[in-house]
C-alpha cells in the first residue's frame, strides 16, 4: 500500500515517546537502505494537520545515542514527504540563566560526537552542504511564536543557544563541562547534531525544542546530572512540549515557512552526475 504523505515530522527524545493528541494514528514500518528506523513512524493528525511522529530512542527507550539509526530515521521521514522536522530533546544547561524546566530554541551546534555517521554521501558521491546555520531560522521562529502564543504559565523561553552534542552515554566530566562553558555553549545533549546534518542533506528544515532538565555537573549549588533528575524534570515538561508542537504544527500548516534548507543540495554535489555510480 502507498505510504501517506506528510509534510511535518516530529522526533521525540527522552520522555516524549508518543503523542497522545495524534488522532487516527497508524504505525508505519519503513525499511530503508540504512536499516530500520528507531521505531515505527506514527502517522496521524494533530489538530487536523497530518504529522509523522518518531520516538528517537524507540518507544521503550532501548537505543543508546551512539546506536541511533539517524540515517534510517531521516530517510524514512523523507520517504513520507516530510519537509519540516521538529526535534524535541532533553538537555543539560551550561548557563546559570538557563534553568531546569526552561525551553531553549537552539540556533547553533558544536560537534563532540566521535562514533556517528552523519552523512548520506560517500560510496562514490561527494557533497558538502552549507551548514553555517544548522537550524532553519524560519522553523525556529515558528517554535518561538508558538511558545509566545501559548503564553504558558511559568515557562521561560530562550530564543537562541549553542547545543554541544557529545557522544555519551556517560555524562560529562566536570572538566569537560567547564570546557564547554568556556566555549560559550548554552546546553548539552547527545543526539541532535547528526540529525541536523542529515536533515539538511535531505533538504528538510530542522529545528530543536530543547527542554532543560539539569545543570550538567558544573554548578556549585546544584547536584550533578543523573537519569533520575532528567526523568523527573521531563515528566514536568512534556505536556508543555506537546502543546508547543501542536501550536507549531498548526502555524506551519497555515503558513509554511520558506526555508533555504529545501534547496540545500543545489551547488553541494561535487561529483559530476555522469560519474555517480
Ligand atoms: N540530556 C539531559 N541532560 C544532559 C546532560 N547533562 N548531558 C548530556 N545530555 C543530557
Amino acid at each position: 500500500m502507498a505510504l501517506p504523505q506528510v509534510k511535518i515530522g516530529v522526533i521525540g527524545g527522552s520522555g516524549l515517546y508518543q503523542m497522545p493528541a495524534l488522532t487516527g494514528a497508524v504505525a508505519q514500518h519503513i525499511p530503508t537502505p540504512f536499516g530500520d528506523p528507531s521505531d515505527a513512524l506514527v502517522v496521524g493528525e494533530l489538530a487536523g494537520v497530518p504529522v509523522a511522529f518518531l520516538a528517537r530512542h524507540g518507544r521503550h527507550h532501548q537505543l543508546l545515542p551512539t546506536e541511533l539509526p539517524a540515517r534510517a530515521n531521516i530517510y524514512a521521514l523523507k520517504t513520507l514527504g516530510v519537509e519540516y522536522l521538529i526535534s524535541v530533546s532533553a538537555v543539560g544547561s551550561l548557563r546559570s540563566e538557563v534553568k531546569p524546566l526552561d525551553l531553549v530554541v537552539v540556533d547553533q551546534f558544536i560537534d563532540r560526537t566521535r562514533n556517528r555517521i552523519s552523512t548520506f554521501f560517500g560510496a562514490g558521491i561527494v557533497a558538502h552542504i552549507t551548514f553555517e546555520n544548522p537550524v532553519c531560522p524560519a522553523l525556529a521562529q515558528v517554535l518561538i511564536d508558538a511558545i509566545n502564543t501559548l503564553n504558558l504559565p511559568d515557562v521561560t523561553v530562550h530564543r537562541q543557544g549553542t547545543y554541544v552534542c557529545m557522544e555519551g552515554p556517560a555524562f560529562s566530566t566536570k572538566a569537560e563541562s567547564e570546557l564547554y562553558r568556556s566555549w560559550g555553549a548554552t546546553v548539552i545533549g547527545m543526539t541532535n547534531l547528526p540529525e541536523a546534518k542529515l536533515a539538511r542533506e535531505a533538504e528538510i528544515a530542522y529545528a530543536t525544542l530543547a527542554l532543560a532538565t539539569d545543570y550538567d555537573c558544573w554548578h556549585p549549588d546544584h547536584a550533578s546530572v543523573s537519569v533520575e533528575m532528567v526523568v523527573a524534570n521531563l515528566r514536568k515538561n512534556v505536556t508543555n512540549a506537546q502543546a508547543v508542537i501542536q501550536q507549531a504544527v498548526t502555524q506551519i500548516a497555515q503558513q509554511p515557512p520558506p526555508s533555504k534548507a529545501h534547496r540545500a543540495l543545489k551547488n553541494a554535489i561535487m561529483t559530476p552526475l555522469d560519474h555517480v555510480p
